[in-house]
Formats: structure tokens, sequence, C-alpha cells
């Protein structure tokens, strides 16, 4: 299975040439694993969502840039940070709404500031090293998200969860996805409720997939049938990802999550939102801040059937995301503890206890 396969869903083969990943637009059916090498085939990778997933994005534009940069053939600065630019912009350019993108290839920018008055054979290592670090933190971050989501948890508890934030989402234990691992480990008997998630169907090809391969209780339901799951008392808890995540609390994820977020409020159980401080955007300071990607009609209307479902030029609106207002959020679980409303103060304490920390560490 996919484990065995892949340890990490990003990572740099041993050359440092190329991204090593696993295409997730052939899952569950096939598990292909892809070399990224070119700025072309990293960003297509991106907006084709071959690498999705607010946080496995993020390091995949991290690796990205730095072989990006590796390419550029100068030893002036001036003319290395120019070109770095260029091709940072290029990156950015694949996909608008995650957050986790910006966030990384700002990471990466920052690096190069840092270092501009060392070589430029010395600046391209220090950007090596900063992805490499990216990755590790990604890493270190979703276990300890899991371990404030396992909090929550109570064996022979049922999630219901929207979308992939998984493991596949991220580069190992995922968001939303790690305090169900983490149970597990612990022998805790859980049960999760997949939302197939429309119209790519993350969470039936994706969520089912990885959840399936490590043996754990999955249930796959269409978007529409999370009513009537919740009415009949079979979930206990909501657990999912977030895109970005404004100041207010507000947080766009998956189309379809705010309609879930309002049903649980309905039936009286816990909406959860799981994502590091990465995926919190202090500049947006509501969700109408965030920006919404729309994505080709053909994918409501063809993708998945061998002929249309849909009248001939028919009009189609596809957002990929939605926002789903704070009111509606019982907390958003992060990797230095759970904010609870009101959002603003304790989103901006969660960033004050992350700085503390890093200064305690000396980062
Ligand atoms: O379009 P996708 O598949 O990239 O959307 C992914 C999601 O919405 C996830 O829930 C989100 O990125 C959180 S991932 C840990």
């Amino acid at each position: 299975m996919f484990r065995k396969k892949l340890e990490e869903t990003i990572s740099l083969d041993k050359g440092g040439d190329a991204i090593i990943t696993i295409d997730q637009t052939l899952l569950p059916g096939e598990e292909k694993i892809i070399k990224l090498r070119t700025q072309e085939q990293i960003r297509n990778a991106i907006y084709k969502l071959k690498v999705r997933g607010a946080p496995a994005i993020g390091v995949c534009a991290a690796y990205g840039i730095y072989l990006g940069a590796k390419e550029i053939e100068t030893d002036d600065f001036d003319k290395f940070y120019a070109e770095f630019k260029e091709k940072k912009d290029y990156l950015a350019g694949a996909r608008p709404t995650a957050v986790n993108l910006f966030w990384a290839l700002d990471q990466m920018e920052k690096t190069v500031q840092a270092n501009k008055d060392k070589p430029v054979k010395e600046i391209k290592e220090e950007l090596l090293k900063k992805a490499d670090a990216i990755k590790e933190d990604d890493i270190r971050t979703c276990r300890m998200i899991g371990e404030n989501a396992l909090m929550l948890l109570d064996d022979g508890d049922s999630v219901l969860t929207h979308c992939n934030a998984g493991r596949l989402a991220t580069i190992k234990y995922g968001t939303a996805l790690a305090g169900i691992y983490l149970a597990k480990e612990q022998g805790y008997d859980i049960r999760v409720f997949a939302d197939e998630t429309r119209p790519l169907l993350q969470g039936s090809r994706l969520t089912a997939y990885e959840l399936n391969a490590e043996g754990i209780d999955v249930t796959v339901i269409c978007d529409n049938m999370a009513s009537i799951v919740m009415k009949k008392g079979l979930v206990d808890i909501v657990f999912t990802g977030a895109d970005r995540i404004a100041a207010n609390g507000d947080s766009a994820n998956k189309i379809g999550t705010s309609g879930v977020a309002i049903l649980a409020k309905y039936y009286g159980i816990p909406f959860y939102i799981c994502a590091p401080l990465s995926t919190i955007d202090l500049n947006c300071e509501s969700g109408s801040d965030i920006v919404i990607e729309e994505r080709p009609g053909f994918e409501v209307t063809e993708k998945w059937y061998e002929e249309p479902m849909a009248p001939h030029g028919v009009k189609v609106l596809n957002p990929a995301f939605d926002v789903t207002d704070n009111e509606n959020i019982s907390g958003i679980i992060t990797e230095y503890g759970i904010a609870r409303p009101p959002y603003r103060e304790s989103i901006a304490a969660l960033f004050e206890k992350q700085k503390e920390d890093k200064e305690r560490n000396g980062i």
C-alpha cells in the first residue's frame, strides 16, 4: 500500500534534483510515484491537484522554488534575486486559496534576504536547508495538532470529516486526520464517516483510501447524506482541515465544509477545524477577504462520467472552497492549542505562544 511506497507525501530525491510524490489524481486506482523537476511540472502538479492539500502544497512549493533557484546561473546576487522572484511569482500563481503556498514561498524569500551577503552558491544551500526545515516542521506540527485533537476523542467515538486533510494533504499525519491516527496508536476504536466531497471526490478517493490502508473503520457517504447520519446520532464530532483562516476565525476549506458546520450546529455536534498556525492569515480580517478559487465546469458535469451529466452548454458554477463562519466553529485545533471564541483574541494568544516558544528555542 501507499505507506510502503512513500514514507512522506513530498520529499526530494537522493540526487536533490526532483520532488518525489504520489499522483493524487490517480488514486485510489493507481499508486503512481512521480518526479517533478521543472518549474512547469511543479506548478502544473499543484494546479492539477496531483499535489494538493494546503500543507503539502506549501512543502512542494518550498522544494519547488529551491529547485528553480538551483538552476539560476549567476554569481551576482541582484541578478539571482530578480530571477528568484520571477520563479516565485510563477509558482505562486498555481492556486489562490491555500495560504500555505504563499507562506512557504515567503519563508524561502526571507531565507534569500537573510543570506544576501553570502555567495549565491551558499544561498542555494540555505534554501535547501529551509525547505527541509519546512517539511520537518510540518511533520512535527501535524503530530502536535493530533495530540490536541486526541484530547477531544473518546474510545468508540465516530468522527465525520470532509475532503482530505490526512497524510496525503500534508507530509505525514494530516491535520483533521492526525487525531484519528493518534487515537489508533492508543488502541482506540474510532469510526470515521468520509464525505465523498464533490466534485473532485477527495473524501472517497483519498480519505477513504488512506484510512482504509491503515485499517481504520471508514464509511464513505455522499455529501448530501451528512444530515441523516448526524440525525441518527452516528456522529460524535466533526474534524475538517482548512486552506486559509482569517484573523476572526472564519475558515476557508473545501466546498461543502460550511454546510457540514451548519448541520453540525443544528444537531448539536461539535465542529472543529484542524490546521497549523501557518494556515492562519492575519492579513485577512475576515472570510470575505479570502480569494476563492473557481475551477472549470467540466469537473462537475463530465469528469467522472462516460457521458456529460448536464445539458451541453449549460452554465456551471464550480467554486473549490467555501468559508465557514466563525460562529459555526466550536474550536480551531492548532499545534499550539485549541483556539475558541472569541477567535480574534484566542488566535492572537496562540501566535504569542508561538513567538515565546521560538524565542525560548532561539529559532
Ligand atoms: O482542493 P484541495 O484538494 O487542495 O483542497 C484541500 C482541502 O480543502 C483540505 O481540506 C485543506 O487543504 C486542508 S489539508 C490538511
